[in-house]
């Protein structure tokens, strides 16, 4: 149990967020596929991104990281091994969904496990295209659970329309997709983040995006590339939020990722009169990055559904808590897929704040939260219940809490934020 900062005066200073979740899996999955090196910088040295390349390590690809840099020495799909182990992927469902759409394309068996959480997240979703394509998938209630095993092969190109607009659903089509005999195509109910492609492409592949569908041909030869991580979007969300609700505040975020299909953490804090401004922005044509600075900010409420959702999906919990600081009744709707997070988020999300006052309630598909409400506590006690955004949610709203707070499960933060406490307390 670790104890949480509280009543905080002022936020000051400069950080720079460790590398892109989504981005970091991508490269060294691209670049173990990919034929010749791939040097990573700026690598998220999160326990997430470290089973990526654990798995990958035990299909015999040479995989050297020291750091945030790694190197990635690629032998095209055809160089990897069958595991003579069982691969872990840990708390980690990007690397569960886009690694059994490789393994899909692989003529060799592995069994794949995870932890609690993992076991507890829909797989099916991916599953059953894989399946569709010819893959051999067994696991628990007929392949949605882990333990799952797989024996890929020749796979058949599919046209699969996707009920959930799911970048994880997306990518793992589209990595079998590359080892398929001919075109398949993955339609979307809403655009979700496109790393996917945009990497691909780097790595010399041609990904075509039309409209909500994207298509690729198999048996593209994919080669090594050089890449620059941004800075996570969705780990500066917490400052981003901090800033704008610690009194007295003001906080410059270096170079963070502003890919289109993340930024809606920036229109939620626009819409709501956030005092932000970005500068600096570059690298429009692969993944664009720029600064932005955040200062405290009188805020109102809002309504966030429909296309917004995927932009925003993973900053929920933290928006949560920015609503119950803007005056007004925020709705958050068209988000039931936060029930198949690392926790059901609607339900930890309001468990937790409500624990310190807030006043929050949880919908079939979203939460509602009024505001604006000081938060107070008398020596509170809450959980992340093991999901690293809870956690670092509950320790940016201990900030504004009048009390003490202590958070259970607070190590849970290193999945994707191993330097988050080190961050807030330069801030301080
Ligand atoms: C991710 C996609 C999102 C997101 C997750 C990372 C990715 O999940 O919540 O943190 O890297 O593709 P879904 O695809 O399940 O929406």
């Amino acid at each position: 149990m670790q104890a949480l900062r509280t009543n905080v005066q002022s936020l000051r200073g400069t950080i720079e967020v460790p590398g892109d979740k989504s981005i970091s899996h991508r490269a060294v999955m691209l670049g173990a596929i990919a034929r010749g090196t791939t040097t990573i910088a700026h690598f998220l040295t999160g326990e997430d991104c470290l089973s990526t390349i654990d798995c990958f390590r035990k299909m015999g690809v040479d995989i050297a990281q020291n750091g945030t840099d790694v190197v990635v020495k690629g032998n095209g799909i055809a160089g990897l091994l069958e595991p003579q182990e069982i691969l872990n992927v840990g708390n980690s469902g990007t690397t569960t969904r886009l690694l059994l759409g490789i393994l899909a394309g692989c003529s060799f068996h592995a069994c794949l496990i995870g932890d609690e959480s993992i076991a507890k997240r829909p797989m099916k979703r991916v599953t059953e295209p894989l399946r569709m394509m010819g893959a051999r998938i067994d696991g628990r209630d007929g392949g949605n659970y882990t333990p799952i095993s797989i024996r890929g092969g020749s796979l058949q190109p599919i046209h699969y329309t996707s009920p959930v607009a799911s970048a994880q659903v997306k990518s793992a089509i589209l990595l079998a997709g590359l080892m398929a005999d001919g075109t398949t195509t993955v339609t979307e109910p809403i655009k979700s983040r496109d790393h996917t492609e945009r990497m691909v492409r780097l790595f010399g592949g041609e990904v075509i995006t039309n409209g909500l569908s994207v298509s690729v041909t198999g048996k593209q030869q994919l080669r090594g590339a050089d890449i620059y991580v941004p800075g996570d979007i969705s780990s500066a969300a917490f400052f981003l939020v901090a800033g704008a609700i610690v009194p007295n505040s003001e906080i410059v975020l270096k170079n963070v990722g502003l890919n289109p299909t993340r930024t809606g953490i920036i229109d939620v804090l626009q819409q709501m009169g956030a005092d932000l401004t970005i500068e600096n922005i570059r690298n429009e044509e692969t993944e664009p990055l720029g600064d932005i600075t955040i200062r405290t900010s009188k805020l109102k409420a809002v309504e966030i559904g429909g296309a917004l959702i995927p932009r925003l999906i993973d900053e929920i919990p933290i928006i949560a808590l920015l609503a119950t600081q803007a005056e007004g009744t925020t709705v958050i709707k068209d988000a039931s897929e936060l029930k198949v997070k690392e926790t059901n988020r609607i339900d930890t999300v309001v468990s937790e704040l409500r624990k310190l006052g807030a006043e929050i309630e949880a919908t079939e598909d979203g939460m509602r939260i009024h505001g604006k409400t000081a938060l107070k506590a008398k020596e509170a006690i809450v959980d992340s219940y093991g999901d690293h955004r809870i956690g670092m949610m509950l320790a940016i709203a201990a900030c504004i809490t009048e009390g003490t707070v202590s958070l259970k499960h607070s190590e849970a933060i290193a999945v994707s934020y191993p330097t988050f406490f080190e961050h807030l307390q330069v801030l301080c």
